[in-house]
């Protein structure tokens, strides 16, 4: 646990992470779940869930960038790591010798790889109509398989996809699901791993799917989703800080940057000690906090370190003032800022430590 002096701090729920894997492992049948923690799991804390799922015997994990997976691989020798990302021919001496995994996904990534001194384990991506990562052609992936394939330094261990829409699109979803078990039909080879789900796909269709052996699952661990029906997941992120300034307002009186808000009666509002270089963003304003169960108002703009809220005579300093993760739901949040659940626990910032609870 880092230490905290201005008591604002996020609270990782570490038993909820276990709890929601297991919750979306009971929709998958046999097969095995890949913790998806890039973006520091998610704004979680990676050494801290990956050692707490390690501890369940959870050894399989993905990143996002070879700056991620060498990260992890610094605290733990021995889990496999996925990187999803690009990485660049340049650096897959680095990826091998680390014992990476690394995604093929463009044939530039394998120009010179004759040269390839070490042994390197590869997953070969293909666009299933995403248009973002992937080898989209027949003729291309039969082409990178065989190069892969005839390279005895190239271990192919998987191959997957990625959906776009699993989560707000049907059809699309099926159509993506369709073309990747094309070309899993046209490949001559028993790959290991066969993964396309996030945890939306995961939750909803996974069952349905005789081919694949994995899932990657990312947002559903973390006790969200952007489908409406996964209310069995537990939340894992609460932001909590607390009232650091009491100010008793008269009539007229105006608070913070730009005088932005003015007292219409005798009011009583508390200071935060927390702001936008927090993560806690300036479109926060007129939003509501909770205390004591109850909804308090932003108000004012946003500063870098500091907020204010309307508060009243029954709150003290001493109590909680949960930003997110309560009363108010990250998914609140994520309305009231236009956007989606993965940015507003992502955004949290390095500023805010972490208490975890197991
Ligand atoms: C390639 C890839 N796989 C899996 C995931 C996990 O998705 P989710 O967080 O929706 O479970 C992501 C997340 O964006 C991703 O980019």
């Amino acid at each position: 646990m880092n230490s905290i002096y201005r008591n604002t701090y996020s609270e990782i729920n570490l038993k909820n992470i276990y709890k929601n894997y297991l919750s979306v492992k009971k929709c998958i049948n046999t097969k095995n779940i890949i913790p998806v923690v890039k973006a520091n799991a998610y704004g979680h804390g990676v050494i801290d869930v990956v050692r707490y799922l390690l501890s369940k015997n959870i050894d399989y994990y993905a990143v996002s960038t070879l700056e991620e997976a060498i990260e992890l691989r610094k605290e733990f020798d021995k889990i496999d790591i996925l990187v999803m990302g690009i990485v660049q021919r340049k650096y897959f001496e680095i990826a091998a010798k680390s014992n990476f995994v690394i995604t093929i996904s463009n044939f530039d990534q394998i120009a010179d790889l004759a040269l390839l001194k070490t042994t390197l384990k590869v997953h070969l991506k293909v666009d299933s109509g995403m248009n973002r990562l992937g080898f989209k052609k027949d003729k291309d992936i039969l082409n990178i398989f065989d190069i892969l394939s005839s390279n005895s330094m190239i271990i192919i261990e998987g191959i997957y996809t990625h959906f776009s829409t699993a989560d707000n699109n049907y059809d699309y979803y099926k159509y993506q699901l369709r073309r990747f078990e094309q070309v899993l039909k046209m490949i001559p080879y028993n790959f290991d791993m066969v993964h396309a789900s996030n945890s939306s796909s995961s939750i909803k269709y996974e069952q349905e799917i005789p081919f694949t052996t994995h899932v990657r699952l990312g947002i559903s661990l973390y006790g969200l989703t952007l489908d409406s029906d996964t209310k069995f997941l537990e939340n894992t992120y609460k932001l909590i800080t607390h009232v650091s300034e009491i100010k008793h307002l008269d009539i007229g009186d105006k608070v913070g940057y730009g005088a932005t808000y003015t007292a219409k009666q005798k009011e009583i509002i508390g200071v935060l000690p927390i702001g936008y270089a927090d993560g806690f963003i300036r479109k926060n304003r007129d939003g509501d906090v909770e205390i004591n169960g109850k909804r308090y108002q932003i108000i004012g703009t946003i500063c870098m370190d500091q907020m204010f809220i309307k508060i009243d005579d029954n709150i003290s300093k001493k109590d909680d003032v949960i930003l997110f993760g309560g009363l108010i739901s990250i998914d609140e949040v994520a309305t009231r800022l236009d956007t989606i659940n993965y940015e507003i626990i992502c955004q949290i910032t390095y500023r805010v430590p972490k208490i975890y609870s197991k």
